[in-house]
Order: structure tokens, then sequence, then C-alpha cells
């Protein structure tokens, strides 16, 4: 196989590009814009690897894709790329919107001219043989749930975010070149992910942090909201069995089993980290926070034999040793250092002037939330 990894310079992305040279002799090709949250230290130990090449890039850049598409004969594209930060897309919508869902529509026309066995007829759905794109979606697309009950598949799709809705209307998109064209899909939708090289704007890093140096713990509200958290290496190994067996056309939820209220992930952390709970400082919410998000996984169980292999209690203990062990990580990208070398390494104009105008700095958004 020749995969399109977008966005693997990100926290999933390169999780899972580590996951796949481990078990597959693929070729892979990561796409990535290396915004504020692509980061190549994420993939350091794999970058010499022959397997692999990086293209610094924009998923809306319809010329480079088709370049892509030719030079690597790519068959399968697994879209992770994208803005993920909900706190971020309350303060810039628009930038969600041109990545998530316009992007996400530049990367499905390439691979359907490319993978179509007859690109000018608009009647045929026949389609070169072995080829797949792989939506990386979210449980927030669903909205929020009360107190009771669980995401399936057939849960009405209702964001509240701009971040859940540019991703809701991606997979409408995704969705619609499955109905109109036959063109071959999976969507999957993850609930919370935490591990190694998260960013920390992220709740589980961000704290971890903050503690680490002693810095107050922002929660918002009540810090009663709820999340279903799962392990990184879980998510690939659900997001390997979609790309391996999943049918075409599909849906999969891929959840933790694991519901936890942000309180008691943060009182965790300072436990193991032996920091006191007087750190914690309750600020105002966030707009629109949904309350709680809990994944029903019976169908990549029962379709695909996935269900999470990481417990809770083992995943997080070593998540926060991993940040412990990898502070200078940690700390290139709170004082800003990795961007300074971008500039230098990708001196490209129009690439960092674009991403200049639309992210703020770390500290910026850092910073905001305890105005
Ligand atoms: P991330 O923010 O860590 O990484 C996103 C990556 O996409 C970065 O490397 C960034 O440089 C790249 N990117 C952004 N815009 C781009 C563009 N225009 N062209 C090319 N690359 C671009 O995000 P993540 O947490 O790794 O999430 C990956 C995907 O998984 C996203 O689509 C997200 O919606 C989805 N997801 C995340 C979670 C989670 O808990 N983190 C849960 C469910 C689903
Ligand atoms: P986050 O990691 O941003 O993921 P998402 O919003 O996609 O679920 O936040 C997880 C939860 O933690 C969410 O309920 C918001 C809360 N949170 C805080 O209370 N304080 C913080 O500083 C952050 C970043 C998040």
């Amino acid at each position: 196989m020749n995969i399109l990894v977008t966005g693997g310079a990100g926290f999933i992305g390169s999780n899972f590009i580590r996951h796949m040279l481990e078990n597959y002799d693929y070729k892979i090709v990561n796409l990535d814009l290396l915004t504020y949250a692509g980061n190549l230290k994420n993939l350091e130990d794999i970058d010499t690897d022959s397997r692999y090449h990086f293209v610094k890039g924009d998923i809306c850049d319809r010329k480079l894709l088709k370049e892509i598409f030719c030079e690597f004969d790519i068959n399968v594209v697994i879209n992770f790329a994208a803005e993920s930060h909900v706190d971020r897309s309350i303060e810039e919508p628009e930038i969600f919107l041109r990545t998530n869902v316009l992007g996400t529509q530049a990367l499905l026309d390439t691979a359907k001219q490319y993978w179509k066995l007859d690109p000018n007829n608009k009647y045929s759905r026949e389609f070169k043989e072995e080829v797949k794109f792989i939506q990386i979606s979210t449980d927030e697309v669903y909205g929020t749930l009360g107190a009771e009950g669980y995401f399936t598949e057939e849960t009405n799709i209702s964001p509240n975010s701009p971040y859940s809705a540019s991703k809701a209307s991606a997979d409408m998109i995704v969705r619609a070149y499955y109905e109109t064209y036959g063109f071959p899909i999976n969507i999957t939708r993850c609930s919370n992910n935490y591990g190694p090289y998260q960013f920390p704007e992220k709740l589980i890093p961000l704290m971890i942090n903050n503690a680490l140096h002693n810095r107050t713990l922002p929660v918002y509200g009540d810090g009663k909201q709820i999340r279903d958290w799962l392990h990184v290496k879980d998510h690939c190994i659900a997001i390997d069995a979609v790309m391996h067996k999943g049918r075409i056309g599909e849906v999969y939820n891929i959840g933790g089993n694991n519901e936890k209220t942000n309180l008691e992930i943060v009182k965790l952390i300072l436990k193991v980290l032996g920091k006191s709970e007087e750190l914690i400082k309750f600020v105002k919410d966030r707009p629109g926070h949904d309350r709680r998000y809990a994944i029903d996984n019976s169908k990549i169980t029962r379709e695909l034999g996935w269900s999470p292999s990481i417990t809770f209690e083992q995943g997080i203990i070593e998540t926060i040793q991993w940040y412990l062990e990898n502070q200078n990580w940690m700390e290139e990208i709170v004082s800003g250092n990795y961007m300074e070398y971008y500039k230098r390494m990708y001196p490209n104009k129009i690439m960092t002037s674009i991403r200049e105008v639309i992210v703020d700095t770390f500290d910026e958004v850092a910073s905001s939330k305890y105005e």
C-alpha cells in the first residue's frame, strides 16, 4: 500500500505513522502544513526510514495533491489534517472551515480523479481496486449527552462548537461522495485521546505541564464535564482495523469505555506528580461547553473485533511518565523554538505568512483563559 497520511506531524497522525511502520511494510507519505500544532520532533525517530516521506504543504493545495498522488501512486488516504482545538475555534472559526471542510473536499476530489477508472464519465461508479479514503472524525459531531445514554453511529449529528461543526460538515461531504459517486470511504468518530506527543493546549498535557511548573491548573466551569478517554495507541489500532477490514461506506465509532470528569483527571495528575490540589483554579466556563461525551463501541467490536486494550490506570501513568522524561519536547513547544526552526528550514514566504495570519501563538491562547 502507498498511504497518504495528512496531518502526520500532529499528535494522533505521528502516533499512527509510527504504528504503521512498526507493523507493516507500506510506503507512507506524510503531508503536513506544519501549523503551530505540527511538530517534526514527533517523528524524529523514524524520519530516516526509507518507507517514510515527508511533504510540507497544505491539504487545500490541489496542484500539490495531484503531484503527490501521481508521484507516489497513492491508494489509501487517511485524513488527520485539521484544526483540532475547540478553544481556538471559538476565537477564529474561519480557518476551521477552510482546513477541515475545504481541505477535505480538495483531498476527496483529487483522490476521486486519480482513482476513478473512467474519470470523465460522471455516471461511472467504478474505482481502482483496494483504494480507500478514511476520514478521521470525532465524537464531538454528535453534540452533547445528558447523564444517560451513548453515541451510536445512528445518533443525530448535532455539533455545538465551530470545531465540531466543521468536522460534521466534512463528514457530510465525505458521505455525499460515497452516495453520489460510489467513492470508497470510511468515517471514524473517536472520543478524546491521550498519550505521548499531544500538543499542550489540550487538557491532559496542559495540566501535566502546569503542575510540573507549579502553575495554576485552569478548570472550566465546575469541572464536572465528562469525556470518554482513549489511549492514542488504541485509536491507531482501531484505524488500522478500519483501513484493512472496514466495510465501504460505513461509519465506525471508537471509544475508551472510560468516562471521567475533568476534575477527576486533574486531581489524578496532581496526585501522581505529588502536587497540591491548591493549584486548581476554577475559571470561566468555555462558551457552549458540551457536558458529556460517551461512545457506544459495539459496532466496531462486533464487525472488526476491536476493543480498547490499554486500561486508563496503566495508560495515564505511562503518559505522565512520558511527559516527565520528555520535558525538552514540551519546553521547545511552549517557548516557540520549534516554530523558529521551521522558519529557517522552510523559508517559503507564502506558507509562513498564512500560518502567521491564521494561528495565534501558544502563549496568547494559553494566557487568554485567565482573563
Ligand atoms: P493536532 O492538532 O495535534 O494535529 C493536526 C495536524 O494537522 C498538525 O500536524 C497540523 O500541522 C496539520 N494541519 C493543520 N492544517 C493543515 C493543512 N491545511 N494542511 C496540512 N496539514 C495541516 O490534531 P490531533 O489531535 O492529532 O487530531 C488529528 C485528527 O483527529 C483531527 O482530524 C481531529 O479532528 C481528530 N480527532 C482528534 C481527537 C483528539 O482527542 N485529539 C479525537 C477524535 C478525533
Ligand atoms: P480538550 O482537551 O480541549 O478537548 P475537547 O474540548 O475536544 O474535549 O478539553 C477536554 C475537557 O477539558 C473539556 O471539557 C474542556 C476541559 N478543559 C479545561 O477545563 N481546562 C483547560 O484548560 C482545557 C484545555 C480543557
